[in-house]
This record gives C-alpha cells, sequence and structure tokens, in this order.
C-alpha cells in the first residue's frame, strides 16, 4: 500500500477522479462526460451504466496519468452528485430504472399534494429540508409506483435505493457494501437529520419499504474494499460525503460561521452551524455538512439551481459567446447606464423562493441593449443571487454572520471580473483559494485522514491557502440602486402561487 488517495467525483454532467499524492497534490485526472438524457420536459435521467464505465474510466485515466498502479493507493474517497435516485435489484445489481436526476421536476405535483395535506411542516422539522421534487424521496416513490412489481419486490428485500455514492460503494466492492453516509442521507427526505436514523413515519407517508435503504455511516468510516478487477487492486473505501458536502471539507469551513459557495451548473452556499441543528425561517435548507467519529456538524444551506448554466445559455442559446471564459469580457464593456436584469428562473428558483413555475424573464431592455448587457445580466444574477442567500443566513443564524468571508470555488470563480462584481454585490469580501479541486480535495481528505496518511482537520485548514481576496469597492449608493432594481425583478418573475 502507498500514499496516494484517489477521489472520485461522481458530478451531474460528468465523472472526474483526481489522485493525490502524499503531499497532498494533484498527480492524475482523469474526466468523462455522459450522455442527459430528457425524456420529457422537466424530467433530467441518467443512466446509471453510463455513471459506473465513467467513473472507472476516468478512475483508470488518473491512475495512468500520475504513473501508479491501483496498489499504491492508501484509499478512496467518493463525493458525488446529490438526491439523484438509483434503485437496482439486489441479485444482478442491474438498475430497474434510470437515474432520476435531482434536477427532475417529474414529482412536483406531488409535492404539492403533500403540502395540501399539511405535511411540509413534519418533513422540514425531521429532515431540515422542504417538499420539492429536488430531494430524492418523492422521486423514489415515483419509481416504485411506475416499475411494475417495484414496491412489492423492495418489500421483500430484492431491490436497493442508493443515491449515486451508494450505488458506485455497491459495484465497486461487487454488492458486499450497502451503503451511504449522513451528508447523502441527509437530501433524500426520508431521514432524520436529529436522530441520524432512517425515519418511520416518512417512510410511511411516501411507502417506501425500509428494506430497500442502505446503512448509513459516518464520513470518514470503512465502506467496503473495491474488487481488484476493478481498478487492478483491492483499495479500501474510506471517505464519502455528497459534493457541495466535501468542498465545505476541502475549503476547511471547519468552525462555525464559516461559508463556502461553489459555483458550478448550480450554486450551493454552505454556512457551517456546528453543532446547532438551525431551523430557517427563510426557506433555506437545515442540512449534514459531516459527520466525523459520531458528531454531527450541520449546515444551513442555500440552493440555487442556475449559475454557470446562465453562460452556458449565453453561449449555446444565444450563440453571443464561443467559450465561457468570454462572458465576463463581455460583460465588462457593458454600459453602466443601463440598468438590465436576467431573473434565470430557466427551472424555476431554488432557494430562498422555491417556486418551480417560475421562468426565466429579462427586464431593463432598451435599443442600446446588446451582448455586453446580456452577459453582465447573467453574471450579476449569480451574485444577486448569492447575496439572497447570504440576507437569508444572516436572518436564520444571528451568531455572527456579520462579519462572514465567503470561500468560493468552482468554474466560474476563475473570472476576476465576475469574483470582484460578488464580492461589489454582497459588499463582503470574496475569498478565492488557490486549489480550485475543493470537492475532490474534501472527499479526498476524508480517506486519507482515515488512512492515517493524511494530516488532521488542524492540519489541512492551516493548509488551505488564498489565491485572492476580493473586497468590496462599488458606490454604496449604486450598491443599493442595484439591489433594489434585482428585488423588483424577482417579484416580477415570480408566479402567482408564491
Ligand atoms: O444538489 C445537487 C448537487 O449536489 C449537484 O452538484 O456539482 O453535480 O452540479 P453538481
Amino acid at each position: 500500500m502507498g500514499g496516494y488517495i484517489l477521489a472520485i467525483d461522481q458530478g451531474t454532467t460528468s465523472s472526474r477522479a483526481i489522485v493525490f499524492d502524499e503531499s497532498q497534490k494533484v498527480a492524475g485526472v482523469g474526466q468523462r462526460e455522459f450522455p442527459q438524457i430528457f425524456p420529457r420536459s422537466g424530467w433530467v435521467e441518467h443512466n446509471p451504466e453510463d455513471i459506473w464505465e465513467s467513473v472507472i474510466w476516468s478512475a483508470r485515466v488518473a491512475l495512468e496519468q500520475a504513473g501508479i498502479g491501483a496498489s499504491e493507493l492508501a484509499a478512496i474517497g467518493i463525493t458525488n452528485q446529490r438526491e439523484t435516485v438509483v434503485v437496482w435489484d439486489r441479485d444482478t445489481g442491474r438498475p430497474i430504472h434510470n437515474a432520476v436526476v435531482w434536477q427532475d421536476r417529474r414529482t412536483a405535483e406531488r409535492c404539492d399534494e403533500l403540502k395540501r395535506q399539511g405535511l411540509e411542516e413534519l418533513f422540514t422539522r425531521k429532515t431540515g429540508l422542504l417538499l420539492d421534487p429536488y430531494f430524492s424521496g418523492t422521486k423514489l416513490a415515483w419509481i416504485l409506483d411506475h416499475v411494475d412489481g417495484a414496491r412489492e419486490r423492495a418489500a421483500r428485500g430484492e431491490l436497493c435505493f442508493g443515491t449515486v455514492d451508494t450505488f458506485l460503494i455497491w459495484r465497486l466492492t461487487g454488492g458486499r457494501s450497502f451503503l451511504t453516509d449522513a451528508t447523502n442521507a441527509s437530501r433524500t427526505l426520508m431521514f432524520d437529520i436529529a436522530t441520524n436514523a432512517w425515519d418511520d413515519e416518512l417512510l410511511g407517508i411516501l411507502d417506501v419499504p425500509k428494506a430497500m435503504l442502505p446503512e448509513v455511516r459516518d464520513c470518514a468510516a470503512d465502506f467496503g474494499v473495491t474488487e481488484r478487477s476493478h481498478l487492478g487492486a483491492e483499495v479500501p473505501i474510506l471517505g464519502v460525503a455528497g459534493d457541495q458536502q466535501a468542498a465545505t471539507i476541502g475549503q476547511a469551513c471547519f468552525e462555525p460561521g464559516m461559508m463556502k459557495s461553489t459555483y458550478g451548473t448550480g450554486c450551493f452556499a454552505l454556512l457551517n452551524t456546528g453543532k446547532d441543528r438551525v431551523p430557517s425561517k427563510n426557506r433555506l435548507l437545515t442540512t449534514i455538512a459531516y459527520r466525523l467519529d459520531g458528531e454531527t456538524t450541520y449546515a444551513l444551506e442555500g440552493s440555487i439551481f442556475i449559475a454557470g448554466a446562465a453562460v452556458q445559455w449565453l453561449r449555446d442559446g444565444l450563440k453571443i459567446i464561443g467559450t465561457a471564459s468570454e462572458a465576463s469580457e463581455l460583460a465588462a464593456k457593458a454600459d453602466p447606464m443601463q440598468a438590465v436584469y436576467l431573473v434565470p428562473a430557466f427551472t424555476g428558483l431554488g432557494a430562498p423562493h422555491w417556486d418551480a413555475e417560475a421562468r426565466a424573464a429579462i427586464y431593463g431592455m432598451t435599443r442600446g441593449t446588446g451582448p455586453a448587457e446580456f452577459a453582465r445580466a447573467a453574471l450579476e444574477a449569480v451574485c444577486f443571487q448569492t447575496r439572497d442567500l447570504l440576507e437569508a443566513m444572516r436572518g436564520d443564524w444571528t451568531n455572527g454572520t456579520g462579519d462572514t468571508v465567503l470561500r468560493v470555488d468552482g468554474g466560474m470563480v476563475a473570472s476576476d471580473w465576475t469574483m470582484q462584481r460578488l464580492a461589489d454585490i454582497l459588499d463582503a469580501p470574496v475569498d478565492r483559494p488557490t486549489i480550485l479541486e475543493t470537492t475532490a480535495l474534501g472527499a479526498a481528505w476524508l480517506a486519507g485522514q482515515r488512512a492515517g496518511v493524511w494530516p488532521d482537520r488542524e492540519g489541512i485548514a492551516r493548509s488551505w491557502a488564498r489565491d485572492r481576496r476580493f473586497e468590496p469597492q462599488m458606490d454604496e449608493a449604486v450598491r443599493q440602486a442595484k439591489v433594489a432594481g434585482w428585488k423588483d425583478a424577482v417579484r416580477r418573475t415570480l408566479s402567482a402561487d408564491c
């Protein structure tokens, strides 16, 4: 056994694998995209076999690039797109349906029905979540309702449910481990985050047989050993966390009051609230940040569905930029006198509005409005939404988010213009770390410290280094006017029910 760690980061559009060496440096990377399946408007599926193949392919490429064999790995850490549901046959390992992805809205009606029955308060009290199709519970119920005989088979223990981590652990260990971690469990709408257990009452409401649920472990724990055939050696899996929680760890947000925001397809901001399970008055999520040595650390989370996806829309929909990085160059040329706002509710709005019916809109156009103003509006929308989350968090948690510095990561943070605008609109400093692979780093740390080859929490926190701090520079009156314009645009975009 060597001192290398393999982090598997199974995301929404691609799977990545990163080999870290003993000094926590990236030694090899493999990445592969896989098909997105859109069977109907608002539905999003993945073929679990595509996920599996892309993971194995990426892991082999990462090992090859690092110039090592799997026998030199001390451990594997897994991090994953959260909430996405896979159901498979316990005997054959074959999925009985495509994975229903977190973005999928097919259970919106079911969620409304549960809300009409007055059940949201119960779900929120126990799980910290809201009755939104985003979470796993109603998606799993949908599969059990729509695949012939599935519920009966599940009750007989013939089927397994898992978020993507569980499916990968199962496959990697040749069906010997049927496990998940507390962070992934906390996104299912079936897990009581206070007692840290699957909740019989919620399972009863959703009609989900308990026999199909995995055992829940700490984030750093023994998740089994890979079969030799997959990577060429038996390697222990010692770390598991949902991707946003792994990024929180990778950003070393270990102290209450520390906060990170990841800008990928969407944007997910997590504020560490320590031992406090803070209920939200502002429609944020209360969730598990990590569970280590049986001790749960909680977070408040704000989830925005469209961040980088707005830039993709500029590129692929409007075709006004050729590459994502051109967006900020174009935005910098926008006319400062034009107040153009884009509310990117392409798939509804997430926190703090949770309006599944809202659709995107653009306001304030004049004859002078062109690509530059569109680009600025798209990038500023991400900043305004982050501000909305921060305001909601300050309202929920009064233990001193006032002087919070936001640690950022994800593809969009490479743009200095966007990060400066973010600091300006938040009126708070924004810290960009030197290592932007924070999600993989978090998963690697869970596995590496469990294997005894990586430093402890204090050690990894000390090694977090800042590339650049962006300080707010915008004139207060300009900021106030912009924020007021944004709030007005959102108000006009929300659907009648909200
Ligand atoms: O909650 C969904 C989130 O985990 C997806 O993250 O990075 O795969 O878009 P990502």
